[in-house]
């Protein structure tokens, strides 16, 4: 079944009416969600009506419906991707072996942590990003911004599904943790770093969507790999949303140096300051923030949990389907170490490198992203180019944390020398403020902030000044 039944109180497409025990806790939770979309979702906007796209089936052709929603409406649901026939683990020791159905016993621990971190991340990035709505650059990406967040808030969901269907109480309690936690909480923060930082002006937003949303890319590619069959269709699902989130993030940036570029072009002579725009040299700085802080997501180079997760088939590589070898048990991990103060190669097992193997594959997929930014500039005849910061750059996880090390070449550098350069490389407290004296509102039609050009097209097929929300 691939429809999702929309009459019950939950939507679905997990057959929940057939099972009164989990639709009753799930409709428990359901007004504790609603109580925190409240305080911590963007609650002013809550009687708004906003041009939404709401999951109707998983199928790979025609699963979303456009249409006008205000946001506590939006029906937020429980979507598998459809269960494979005959289905089996596709890598670790139990490589062969049907996928399981249900928690296998001697894994139930990882696995619920396993879960629990993914989800933390989802209410995380809506605490973050729940004040942006107030200045917006346009109706277009305010209509973006609460896209994301009601499916954040979806995902939440999805994992949440999952713990109260096969965890039992302590699932139950993992859910209510969920709500609780806050983003940048000192006392009760979210799980991960990034997720605690602030999102407070738009172009953090746009990195954080590019940067961060794509480390959830490859986390939720990697649990989509998983033996453990449920998790793994939950995430095929969330990855077909999760790509508009990067969308969002890949074009936003892109438009902001489409406006800086242009304005350079027209007015050599001046400071795009003058005009309202976000100079290039801070574009990158922010550039190497969010990058340095959403590498440090996929955890220490050599890991021995990465390896448990591997070898018990609960977590798998991205794309695990290319690799010629799914027991990854006798191959080795060349990887540059950073041990008490200076660089050697090392070769590790490779299933104690697969936080590592997960990070190569995000930074290849960073570096498309900044290859689409420079397009701009060679479109526009610049000859500014952008570079993603060095894995080592600005690291606060892993061996690298240890040590100061220059964005471009990667280069170890002594405390005085960081000092002397690090604010060319990230954002100061004056950038800070200059980009957020930009953040003013523009809510009408078809109008955009003055340190941003409109995008190529609108959404579902809509103009570019569509009312892709009412505010009146
Ligand atoms: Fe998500
Ligand atoms: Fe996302």
């Amino acid at each position: 079944m691939t429809g999702i039944d929309y009459s019950q109180k939950i939507p679905n497409n997990v057959d929940l009416a057939g099972d009164k025990r989990l639709q009753r806790a799930l409709e428990a939770w359901q007004p504790n969600y609603l109580e925190w979309w409240a305080q911590m979702g963007p609650t002013d906007f809550n009687t708004k009506d906003i041009y939404l796209r709401t999951a109707i089936n998983v199928g790979a052709e025609g699963w979303a419906h456009f249409g006008y929603v205000k946001m506590p409406d939006y029906r937020w649901g429980i979507f598998l991707a459809p269960q494979e026939e005959g289905r089996t683990v596709g890598f670790g020791d139990h490589f062969g072996q049907p996928a399981w159905q249900q928690v296998p016993g001697e894994y139930r621990n990882w696995l619920r942590r396993l879960i629990v971190t993914q989800a933390d991340t989802e209410p995380a990035s809506v605490e973050q990003q729940r004040l942006l709505g107030h200045t917006a650059p346009s109706l277009y990406d305010l209509r973006n911004l609460f896209q994301v967040n009601v499916e954040e808030g979806r995902h939440l969901w999805a994992m949440v599904y999952l713990l109260h269907t096969y965890f039992g109480k302590d699932g139950r309690e993992e859910a209510e943790e969920l709500l609780h936690r806050r983003s940048g909480n000192a006392d009760h923060p979210r799980i991960l770093g990034t997720f605690n930082e602030p999102c407070e002006d738009w172009l953090s937003f746009f990195c954080f969507t590019m940067f961060t949303d794509r480390d959830g890319k490859f986390q939720l590619l990697a649990l989509a790999e998983s033996g453990f069959d449920p998790l793994s269709r939950t995430c095929r699902f969330m990855l077909t949303e999760e790509a508009h989130h990067m969308f969002v993030g890949q074009t936003g940036v892109g438009r902001v140096i489409e406006k800086t570029l242009t304005l350079m072009k027209e007015h050599p002579e001046r400071d795009v300051r003058d005009f309202g725009a976000i100079p290039i040299e801070i574009i990158q700085k922010y550039i190497n923030f969010w990058a340095s802080s959403s590498t440090d997501l996929y955890g220490a180079e050599i890991s021995s949990n990465s390896a448990n997760f591997f070898r018990s088939g609960l977590k798998g590589r991205a794309y695990e389907e290319k690799q010629a070898d799914h027991l990854a048990l006798d191959q080795a991990y060349a990887f540059e170490n950073f041990v008490d103060g200076r660089i050697s190669k090392e070769e590790v097992p490779l299933r104690n490198a697969m936080n590592e193997v997960l990070r190569d594959e995000y930074v290849r997929d960073n570096q498309k992203g900044i290859d689409y930014w420079n397009r701009i500039a060679e479109r526009l005849n610049s000859p500014v180019r952008f570079t993603l910061p060095h894995r080592r750059f600005n690291r606060k996880i892993g061996c690298y944390s240890s040590g100061r090390f220059h964005p471009a070449t990667g280069e170890l550098l002594d405390e005085s020398t960081w000092q002397a350069h690090v604010e060319q490389w990230l954002p100061t407290a004056k950038d800070k403020a200059y980009v957020k004296s930009l953040m003013k509102p523009v809510y009408e039609k078809g109008q955009y902030a003055s340190w941003i050009a409109a995008p190529a097209k609108g959404i579902d097929d809509k103009g570019v000044d569509y009312e892709y929300v009412k505010l009146a």
